[in-house]
């Protein structure tokens, strides 16, 4: 039995990397769309008794969602015995809860609705919350990736006297971790949010010589907000510009633009999503992932 990599659209260089370093297969699929919108979807390659795995990172995932929907589904057709996912960035994780009366918990339905069609998922750095593990809500075989060792390794590499900045409570977990590694100290800000894009970020205390390198480390960069407001916190105390990464750069609207504004001394992420700030590659960390899911599934 053979494991076969198809990419959805744009996901080319990832499955590429992936059948490179798993010795699976590269499968063919056609996507297009019909004159009213439409997908139509076409695979060539045959995976009648194989693996079939979709490599599919899913940021402004409404669309590629059904695409998604629509290549499991059509996999499992033409006889894949499993169909599994590989989605560097997980979406629809943020409304975790109901806030306010009326709302409904995406991060759940969508989850549930995912798991229904996939037999197993690898993913990096999922954004949990509220919610412990993502095998609450994805219940099917799942492995995920850490990118702590990989963003060390780049700020070992790129960054003198680095001091890492959490934004927020919940990068507590990216900055203790990484700080570890590098035996450098870390601070973690407190967030207040008012808005999707009103944020700010305080410390009483920071505590830092001057010619230190702050480096902000955060699982998501949306607007780009939250990292500006710690820019300006850490300006404001007198601190050198600081480097800002992300594990997800989805740069919405004009993200780059306000934190070039702000004051960033360079902002990178990983290739989970791609855009001119990766720097931090994880397909080998991913193709290591995928290799003992397809094992343990055999
Ligand atoms: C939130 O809890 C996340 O960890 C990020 O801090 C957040 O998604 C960043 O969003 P934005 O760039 O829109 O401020």
């Amino acid at each position: 039995m053979n494991t076969i990599i198809f990419p959805l659209p744009g996901n080319e260089a990832l499955a590429a990397a992936l059948v490179q370093m798993t010795g699976a297969v590269a499968g063919d699929g056609r996507f297009r769309s019909f004159p009213d919108g439409e997908t139509y979807l076409r695979f060539t390659t045959p995976v009648r008794g194989h693996m079939a795995v979709v490599a599919c990172t899913l940021n402004q995932p409404d669309e590629k969602l059904l695409r998604l929907y629509l290549a499991a589904r059509t996999l499992r057709d033409l006889g894949a015995t499993r169909v599994l996912l590989v989605a560097p960035y997980l979406p629809y994780l943020r409304q975790d809860t109901v806030f306010a009366p009326g709302e409904g918990i995406s991060a759940k339905h969508v989850g549930e609705w995912i798991s229904g069609f996939i037999d197993g998922l690898v993913t990096v750095e999922p954004h949990l919350h509220r919610i412990d593990s993502l095998s609450g809500i994805y219940r099917r075989p799942l492995r995920v990736v850490s990118a702590a060792s990989s963003i060390a390794r780049w700020i070992e590499a790129e960054v003198r006297e680095p001091v890492l900045i959490g934004p927020d409570e919940e990068s507590r977990q990216w900055v203790a971790a990484i700080a570890q590694r590098l035996r450098c100290p870390y601070r973690v800000l407190t967030k207040r949010r008012y808005g999707d894009r009103a944020v700010s970020v305080d410390i009483r205390e920071l505590d830092l010589p001057t010619w230190v390198r702050p480096v902000l480390v955060d699982d998501i960069i949306a607007s780009g907000r939250t990292q500006a407001a710690a820019i300006g916190l850490l300006k404001s105390r007198g601190l050198n510009p600081p480097v800002c990464i992300a594990v997800h750069g989805l740069f919405a609207g004009d993200a780059s633009n306000v934190l070039d504004q702000a004051g960033s001394a360079r902002t990178v992420s990983c290739n989970t999503v791609t855009h001119a700030s990766n720097a931090i590659d994880l397909h080998h960390d991913i193709a290591l992932a995928l290799s003992e899911l397809i094992a343990s599934l055999r």
